[in-house]
């Protein structure tokens, strides 16, 4: 059977290159990645082609646009290129994964945070709709409840924006709503509301490594676990109404995240999963695990994984923490077919630590960093 054409944005990221390595696997896919390389090295496609050819004994082959969502431009040469190379059948669909996604720093540059996620998200439809391609698949982010009123938190659940990161999520989801009504024979909208991802490929040959300090605590553990020192490690509040006092989030390995958009990619041609929205064909799930773990857990769930004895200290709540974010996963479950089949131990997983002289290449705890010839820290 043909490949279908689809283009990943921020394919080269953490989550983009686990999505992308998923679609090669499948070998049902030509997949083209955009990248700006702004928190992520083009070097990530060229694992995530290895680990492919080599999973799959056939060579396997992404299509690298480094470009940029905001310069229109970018956007239109790579649909033009599959309209007139390759199978010249144009693009099939996107999954639009790129954006920036720090609530803390969002709230510092609302402006970059609207123009990258909401303009440059608009003008990327625009483009897609001229070229008459409909299905997209959006990454969203269970950001968009705030403190939900119940837990595990259900689709239904209000949507809540307490930052300009989680407003870009909460008016995109809108705006694609009104998209897809204004065509329902032509739109296919699936939005994914990410938990927490956590995790990478077992082969430690991608994963997580955002420049500098990261913001989260499971890439924060896996980097203290292996030396990079950011002092004390401190554990926001433990005074929240949880099982242990320190908040709750549902950790999904970035593995079934990903397989959570294969799922929804190939339901979009399914009119029924539509069924309950109204005329217009775009639909939101969560993508998590159902079980919630305190920050306390997985400090010991990484300390078991990797030998590591944190130490750290209970200081004042962060602002703007909820005390738990667990998904109810039911729906995708039920409509997508969308399974989680990973847990702590393989968060957790532990790569032998191998010094590369050459390049003093780590590898550790799924997350892998190197020195390049240039210093530049790469992933
Ligand atoms: C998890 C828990 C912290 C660091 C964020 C974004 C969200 C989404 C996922 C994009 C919290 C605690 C953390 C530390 C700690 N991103 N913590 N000490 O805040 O649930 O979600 O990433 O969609 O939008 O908000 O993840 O990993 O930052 O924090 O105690 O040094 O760990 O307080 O309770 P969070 P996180």
């Amino acid at each position: 059977m043909a490949r279908s054409n689809v283009l990943v944005t921020g394919g080269s990221g953490y989550i983009g290159s686990h999505v992308v390595l998923q679609l090669l696997l499948s070998k049902r896919y030509n997949v083209a990645v955009i990248d700006n390389s702004a928190n992520s090295h083009p070097e990530s496609i060229k694992r995530v082609e290895a680990i492919a050819s080599e999973e799959t004994g056939e060579k396997q082959q992404v299509r690298l646009f480094q470009g940029d969502l905001k310069k229109r431009e970018d956007v239109e040469s790579i649909f033009t290129y599959f309209e007139q190379n390759e199978d010249k059948q144009g693009l099939n669909g996107v999954i639009h994964i790129a954006a920036l996604k720090a609530v803390g720093e969002s709230a510092e540059k609302p402006v970059d945070y609207y123009l990258n996620n909401i303009a440059a998200s608009i003008q990327l439809l625009d483009v897609m709709r001229q070229h008459n391609c409909f299905n997209f698949v959006y990454s969203s982010s269970a950001t968009v409840y705030g403190e939900p009123p119940k837990v595990p938190i259900p689709e239904e659940s209000p949507l809540q924006h307490e930052s300009p990161y989680a407003r870009t999520k909460v008016f995109f989801e809108y705006m694609l709503k009104d998209i897809a009504n204004a065509q329902p024979d032509k739109w296919r909208i699936i939005s994914l509301r990410y938990f927490n991802p956590a995790g990478a490929h077992p082969s430690g040959r991608i994963g997580e490594d955002p420049l500098g300090k990261p913001n989260n605590l499971l890439p924060l553990l896996a980097q203290i676990s292996v030396g990079r020192s950011y002092g004390q490690l401190k554990v926001f509040g433990n005074d929240y109404p949880t099982y242990d006092g320190t908040c709750v989030r549902d950790y999904i390995h970035v593995m079934d995240l990903a397989a959570g958009h294969m799922n929804a990619l190939d339901a979009l041609p399914k009119d029924d999963i539509f069924h309950d929205v109204g005329p217009g064909k775009a639909k939101a799930y969560n993508l998590g695990t159902g079980q919630g773990q305190s920050v306390l857990t997985m400090i010991e769930s990484m300390r078991k994984a990797s030998g590591f004895d944190y130490q750290y200290q209970i200081v004042d709540r962060r602002p703007g923490d909820v005390p738990n974010l667990t998904a109810d996963p039911a729906l995708a479950q039920k409509e997508l077919g969308f399974k989680t089949i990973r847990g702590l131990e393989e968060i957790g997983a532990y790569k032998d630590t191998s010094a590369d002289t050459s390049n003093t290449q780590r590898i550790q705890h799924r997350d892998i960093w190197y020195k390049g010839s240039d210093g530049a820290s790469v992933v």
